[in-house]
Parts: C-alpha cells; structure tokens; sequence
C-alpha cells in the first residue's frame, strides 16, 4: 500500500513561539519519523502575502522559521520540507480550482466573513480593505493540499474549513474532469496542548503575549517572569490547573515532573521559585536546538539549499501532477 500522504503549511509572518512548538512544530516533527507515512511540510510564503505587506518581515519570517523546524531535528531527508513559491505548478493549479470554486463556497470562509463583520460594525463598506488575496485563500490553500493529494492535514481548528473546502472543490472538480484528486481530512490533534500566552489567553501573536522559542537565555528568563500569577504568597497552596505557570510547565515536562510541581503547588511553591523551574526546563530542553537555531541563522545558503533540495522532490509529484490535470481541462500541445 502506498502511504498515507500528510501535508501541512506554515505561514511565514512571524517569529516562532512556544505555542507555535508545543502545539505545531513539535507533533509534526514527530509525525514525520512515522514509517507508514510521508509529511509534507512547507512555507506558506504566498499565503503570506495574504496578511503582511512587509516585504522585509516576509523575508526574515521564512528564514526563521526554516531553521527553526531544522534546528529542532526536522530530517529533511525524510519528510519533504520546501517553499510553497518554489513550486510553479502550486499557482497554475490555483488558477484551474478556482474556476471550480463556487464563489458562494468563498463567501461563507471565517476569515472573510470576519472581516465583512469587522467592516459592518465599524459603518464601513463591508468590503473595505478586502483584498482578492484575503477572498480567495481558500482555493490557494486547496491547490497547495491537492497538488500532491495529501490525505491527512493536520492543522488548528481555525483551519478546519478550508480543509472541508479544499474538498469541496475536489470533489467537483473529479465530478468534472474525472477522480483526479483524493479528498483531504483535516486531522486536529485534541492530545495536543494549546498553550496560554504571557496574560493567560492562548499564546498568540495577535494578542502580542508571546514567548519567542529561541529567546536567549537572559531573555528568556525575563519574559517567563512576567507571566501573570495571582498575589498568593509563598506558603499558601496554589491550584495549578489556574496557573500559566503550571500550564506551560506541563507542555514540557514529562509526567513525574508534573505530578511533583502539582505536589509544590499544593505545597505553597513561591511563584519566583516555580517560574525559576519553569526557566531552567524549558532552557534546558531548548538549549541544543538554540544553538542549531543561531548557527543556521548565519547560514542561510545552506537553509537555502536544504529548501532548493525539498523543492525538486516536490516537483517530482507536482510536475507530472499538473501535466495531468492541464490536459484534463483541455490544456494541452495540439498534435
Ligand atoms: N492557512 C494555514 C494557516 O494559516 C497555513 C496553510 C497554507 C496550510 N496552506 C496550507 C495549512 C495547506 C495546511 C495545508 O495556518
């Protein structure tokens, strides 16, 4: 049997942070070593485009976060690990699903409709600041799944729909032209933790309450610092399932780790002491990966070369892919 085929994307606008390794990079690192299955990981760098006009943030995003998932042990040689702008056949394809996409399909997607919401509560067209990139990322989100008929992508629930999408699409596109693609599951991990961020809201950028993952050490220890505890004082008992402290401590230890710091917390752990521990675990099991991490940095051709070299065994599945598929619409020499 031919194996299973899981495919995820990141998208290149940031710097990468702790809820992004607990709840992304590390399951898919892992993921990858399966024997039963090739992974696809790659870089949204279109997708991108979508959310972030800063070329210079763009740029320094995707060198980031290649040599993060490099640096934290992803074997390239083992999963196929490239740019999403590297693969021409990504764009073409684009175009022939979104002459499939029901526009009506487009006009139900979370983030436009959001956006629509945003606009009309503000009195604003419902349009404003709407761009076609925004409207259609769903159909660019099922050309990068479909390209290489992945059948498990693994991404948050945010992203649910527009694996349900890509399927949609799919699925009327093969009604047709004929089966040509397999209809994509999204797989949500419900193992996986969603770590809460600096305020106790889940870590995200967008509410700027972040842990970079490759912090140095000093700043490390500074940000952990400033995660939000109550006033109890050493000596009174503490419930860790209403800490951050305790919750991001989970996401790294290993279970007798967790049942001793639950065994502090009902024992009145001072909170400087349990965020000194917190420190010296998460220091500790980033330490190597942040050394990798700094190095790499220094050497982008060699990132470079690992993604050049991801790319060309991507196009071994997407070139022949797209031959099929143009000549399938109709596309194609004319003798
Ligand atoms: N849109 C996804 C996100 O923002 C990233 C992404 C782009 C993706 N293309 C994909 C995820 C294809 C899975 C499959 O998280």
């Amino acid at each position: 049997m031919s194996k299973q085929r899981v495919l995820t994307g990141i998208t290149t606008t940031g710097t990468p942070h702790l809820g992004n390794y607990v709840g992304a990079i590390r399951p898919a690192i892992a993921a990858s070593e399966r024997d039963d299955a090739q992974s696809f990981y790659f870089l949204a760098d279109f997708h991108a485009l979508i959310k972030c006009h800063d070329a210079e943030q763009v740029h320094q995003s995707t060198r980031e976060i290649a040599a993060t998932w490099l640096a934290l042990g992803l074997n390239a040689d083992k999963a196929i690990f490239y740019r999403q702008s590297d693969i021409p056949e990504i764009p073409q394809l684009c175009w022939l699903l979104t002459c499939q996409a029901a526009k009506g399909l487009m006009n139900r997607a979370h983030a436009y409709k959001a956006a629509v919401a945003a606009n009309l509560e503000a009195g604003e067209d419902p349009d404003f600041g709407v761009t076609m990139g925004l409207y259609s990322y769903p159909v660019l989100m099922a050309a990068d799944i479909l390209m290489f008929n992945a059948n498990e992508v693994p991404v948050g629930k945010d992203q649910i729909q527009h694996v349900e999408m890509a399927r949609d699409i799919a699925a009327r596109f093969n009604h047709h032209y004929g089966e040509h693609f397999v209809l994509p599951e999204a797989r949500v991990d419900e193992q996986v933790a969603v770590l809460q961020g600096l305020d106790g809201r889940k870590m995200s950028k967008s509410y700027g309450n972040t842990i970079p993952l490759f912090l140095p050490e000093k700043q490390l220890k500074k940000h952990i610092n400033k995660i939000k505890t109550n006033l109890l004082e050493p000596g009174e008992p503490k419930d860790p399932d209403d800490a951050t402290v305790f919750q991001i401590w989970q996401a790294f230890a290993t279970r007798e780790q967790t049942e001793s710091m639950r065994q502090a917390f009902a024992d009145g752990i001072a909170w400087g002491e349990a965020k000194r521990e917190l420190f010296e675990l998460v220091n500790e099991q980033l330490g190597e990966a942040r050394e990798r991490y700094n190095e790499l940095m220094e050497k982008p051709q060699y990132v470079e070369d690992v993604l050049q070299s991801g790319a060309a065994k991507a196009r071994a599945y997407s070139e022949p892919m797209l031959e099929k598929l143009r000549a399938a619409v109709g596309i194609r020499p004319l003798v």
